[in-house]
């Protein structure tokens, strides 16, 4: 059964899907099954792993209207061992769609259930908000992975956010987890980013990651050419971070 584990932080701009694409197509490289999921109507986690998210035509959105199953919208084998369900702009009227829908929070989860034997992995890219979006993922999720922005205000929201994740345990689906922080964007050149880790560190009573994600320009190129960092750029400072996450996710199976 895939382990499934959504990338969220409603904090915008903290390199969920950058950690998303990343971390799916390291896990691939190791010759894990993955399947990636975009939640998110910025469509860039589809678009980052090579589809053209203008081209598709059916995507999460139809699943959640219900004008799709989930084996009508997923593209196949985008990369070695690693499967994609797409999304666009359309997912932005999803939230209108589901009102006074019965059992919205489990759309996902339900269509998922149907293929998730066939998957090692499935990693969920949320929206920076706690919408019914992030909602339905963290339902379908086994686990949180929540990527910190290493600079000033990175502890701002988390508390909204893992008592979000509480309630959504409590009330909605009782196998969720916190699977750990990862820091993203770490300036070794800074105090800053030290500094930044080191509070988050005596602040936060959670799993944190070893692996450090630097900041690195590859990382920021890679989604313009279609390319998860360890294909666009093999051996650079981003590829070797995700291959060592992907190492530490694939440990703590
Ligand atoms: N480690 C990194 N080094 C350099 N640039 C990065 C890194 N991680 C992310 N970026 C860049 O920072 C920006 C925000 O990253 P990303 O899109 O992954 O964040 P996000 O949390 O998904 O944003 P949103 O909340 O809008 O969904 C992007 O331009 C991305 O290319
Ligand atoms: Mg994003």
């Amino acid at each position: 059964m895939g382990r499934i584990i959504a990338i969220a932080n409603q904090k915008g701009g903290v390199g969920k899907t950058t950690t998303a694409i990343n971390l799916s197509a390291c896990l691939a490289e190791k010759g894990k099954k993955v399947l990636a999921i975009d939640m998110d109507p910025q469509g860039n986690m589809t678009s980052g792993l090579g589809v053209d998210k203008n081209e598709v035509e059916k995507t999460v959105y139809d699943l959640i209207i219900g004008e799709a199953g989930v084996e009508d919208i997923l593209c196949k084998e985008v990369l070695d061992n690693l499967d994609v369900l797409p999304t666009n702009i359309d997912l932005s009227a999803a939230e209108i769609e589901l009102i006074g829908i019965e059992n919205k929070e489990y759309i996902i989860k339900n269509e998922v259930d149907k293929i998730r034997d066939q998957y090692d992995f499935i990693i969920i890219d949320c929206p920076p908000s706690l919408s019914m979006l992030t909602i339905n993922a963290m339902t379908t999720a086994d686990s949180v992975l929540v990527p910190i922005q290493c600079e000033y205000y990175a502890l701002e929201g988390l508390s909204q956010l893992i008592h979000t994740i509480e309630l959504v345990k409590e009330r909605l689906n009782e196998r969720l987890e916190i699977e750990g922080v990862v820091f993203t964007m770490y300036d070794a050149r800074t105090n800053l980013s030290l500094q930044v880790v080191e509070n988050v560190k005596d602040n936060l009573n959670q799993n944190i990651y070893k692996t450090i994600i630097p900041r690195n320009i590859r990382l920021a190129e890679a989604p313009s050419y279609g390319m998860p960092i360890n294909l666009y750029d093999t051996k650079s400072s981003g590829a070797e971070s995700y291959r060592l996450l992907a190492d530490e996710v694939i440990e703590k199976e």
